[in-house]
């Protein structure tokens, strides 16, 4: 399993041939997934271990990916903990009780025993997928303290995080609270997921990239770093991931990931010339390039492998998640492309 690609390439260790998994692999670009998923809610199925695990596999069958990425959900962790939380299909996460004044900090459930409990499905859905895996690693992971908090305090998805960012700056002690609950609640979540069997986590900060890189520094940094630090004593790489980030890299980078990941926006080689030599990167196929012809899409695939063949690690990933109506024959294809190309073959590797 350490041998896998993917792990090889999250610990700057290249191989031979690119390694490749897309985030939102699972789900409803899949006939198999709406199929297994039907009359079930999306939260409801994230807790029953058997589903989740096939969900989990059902991608790294159909399109051999390197790697799976554990069916589950950023706000699955605050459900679990007992928080009214829902997903309505079309839009996203919708919270009962937005999060917006100090009352409503208070009266967050505390994260005792009972929360270690609410994780059993988790676990046991991880050790049901890893058994299925067999040597395709699996990729745990939890939303990052600012994604998850600001679904909370705006009450479901939001175009520019107003509200949440105006708690921050107005009340800061408050989304402090807010943002360590959280990261203890995710933190809890990743730690789960890796000692059930994962072999590696992404902290997901979606939505991290409507913050300056002052405000991220002064109030979201700690929170994630928290998160990490909950794995930061198991060997796994941690990967860290936002969209529209490219000017918090850096600062994403030292709340203590080991790789970054890099949405569509940022060229590879440019996001290596910011972070320190030796970083390992994943990404970055804009999602899009999947609706056009396959001579655009193996020309993108090619242009990340070239971009990336510097780094000391790539996994190559979309720069964002799999859109729902993505033909999934093209991502099958996509993979058989990447994995037909010779690494050694790329820019600065070529020998
Ligand atoms: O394949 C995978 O990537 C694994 C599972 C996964 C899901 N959500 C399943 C899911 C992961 C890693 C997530 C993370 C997640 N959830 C993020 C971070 C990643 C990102 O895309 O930025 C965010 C922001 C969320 C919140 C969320 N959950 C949104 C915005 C939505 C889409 C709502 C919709 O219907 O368009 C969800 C629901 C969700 N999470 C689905 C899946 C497969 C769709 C549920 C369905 O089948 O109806």
């Amino acid at each position: 399993m350490s041998d896998s690609s993917v792990l090889r390439e999250l610990r700057g260790d290249r191989a031979d041939t690119p390694s490749v998994w897309f985030m939102r692999q699972a789900g409803r670009s899949l006939p198999e997934y709406r199929a297994l998923r039907e009359g079930t809610t999306m939260l409801d199925s994230c807790v029953r271990p058997e589903m989740a695990a096939e969900i989990t596999v059902q991608p790294v069958r159909r399109h051999h990916v390197d790697a799976g990425i554990f069916f589950s959900d950023i706000v699955v962790p605050a459900r679990q903990a007992g928080l009214g939380v829902e997903i309505k299909p079309g839009v996203g996460p919708v919270f009962d009780h937005p999060i917006r004044t100090e009352a409503d900090v208070d009266a967050l459930p505390p994260l005792g025993d009972d929360y270690e409990v609410a994780l059993d499905p988790i676990r046991e859905a991880v050790r049901l997928t890893v058994a299925e895996l067999g040597t395709t690693p699996l990729i745990g992971f939890a939303g990052a303290p600012f994604t998850v908090a600001s679904y909370m305090v705006e009450g479901g998805p939001s175009r520019d995080h107003l509200r949440t960012r105006a708690l921050m700056r107005s009340q800061p002690e408050v989304w402090a609270r807010l943002a360590s609950w959280v990261a203890e609640l995710s933190g809890r979540f990743l730690r789960a997921q890796v000692l059930a069997g994962a072999s590696a986590v992404q902290l997901f900060d979606s939505w991290v990239g409507a913050l300056s890189e002052d405000m991220y520094r002064s109030g979201v940094q700690s929170h994630s770093a928290a998160a990490l630090a909950r794995v930061a004593d198991l060997p796994v790489p941690r990967i860290h991931f936002g969209v529209g980030a490219a000017h918090l890299l850096t600062p994403m980078l030292e709340a203590g990931a080991t790789a970054m990941g890099v949405d569509h926006r940022l060229r590879l080689d440019q996001a290596l010339d910011i972070l320190p030599e030796g970083t390992p990167v994943q990404g970055n196929i804009d999602p899009a390039v999947l609706f056009t012809s396959e001579e655009a899409r193996f020309a993108e695939a090619r242009a990340v492998l070239e971009a990336g063949s510097r780094a000391s690690g790539h996994v190559v990933n979309l720069g964002h998640g799999v859109a729902p109506d993505t033909d999934p024959q093209v991502l099958t294809d996509l993979v058989s492309f990447l994995h037909e190309q010779d690494a050694h073959q790329l820019g600065t590797r070529r020998a």
